[in-house]
């Protein structure tokens, strides 16, 4: 928890006898971002015990109250590493939403999609090796506002959804 604002994703830990600790960093993806891997993204940490007082000390930090999050954060954070944050997909594995014309059509078929997953559907003529997941565990918000941004951007032009419709398709 310290750590990991810090350092992202962390992954073994270790202590040998002496009581240091030994732990890795995973901040690299199958699927990277533009701009990743960064050279110091996995990286073997030693915890040591020591006298020397650090200039630059790191603190626990207090939890941070939950804010509600945008359109765009949610999409960034729950469909991003498949559909790419510009929305273009990825081919052969994931479709794009752009120019979709499933997320400009019927708002209760793209809702019905959010919450259930998808997979084997002939889209443009392709058949996608990646399946899509259910996301029936977010909130009705936070469902109705990741369906808006994308049909609101990545050229997309269709009307928002509000949470009522997102409960009345689950
Ligand atoms: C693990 C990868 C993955 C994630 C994460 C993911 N999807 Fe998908 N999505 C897919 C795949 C693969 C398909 C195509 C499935 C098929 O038809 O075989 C798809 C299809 C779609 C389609 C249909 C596109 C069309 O033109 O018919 C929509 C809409 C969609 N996803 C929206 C979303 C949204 C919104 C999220 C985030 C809440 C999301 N997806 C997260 C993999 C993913």
């Amino acid at each position: 928890m310290l750590f990991s604002k810090y350092l992202g994703r962390l992954r073994s830990v270790l202590v040998v006898p002496n009581g240091d600790v030994y732990f890795s960093t995973s901040n690299r993806d199958w699927n990277p971002q533009p701009g990743f891997p960064r050279l110091k993204d996995d990286i073997i940490y030693r915890l040591h015990p020591t006298n020397i007082l650090s200039k630059d000390p790191i603190l626990p930090t207090k939890p941070e109250a939950k804010i509600a999050k945008s359109g765009k954060e949610l999409y960034k954070a729950y469909c991003g590493s498949c559909h790419k944050e510009n929305g273009e997909g990825l081919a052969p594995s994931f479709p794009p939403l752009s120019r979709s014309a499933m997320v400009n059509g019927s708002e209760q078929i793209l809702i019905k999609t959010i919450l259930n997953g998808l997979s084997k559907k002939e889209i443009n003529g392709t058949k996608y090796e990646g399946a899509m997941p259910s996301f029936s565990f977010l909130k009705n918000e936070e469902i109705a506002s990741i369906a808006t941004y994308i049909r609101t951007h990545f050229s997309n032009q269709a009307a928002s959804v509000n949470a009522n419709s997102v409960q009345s398709n689950r």
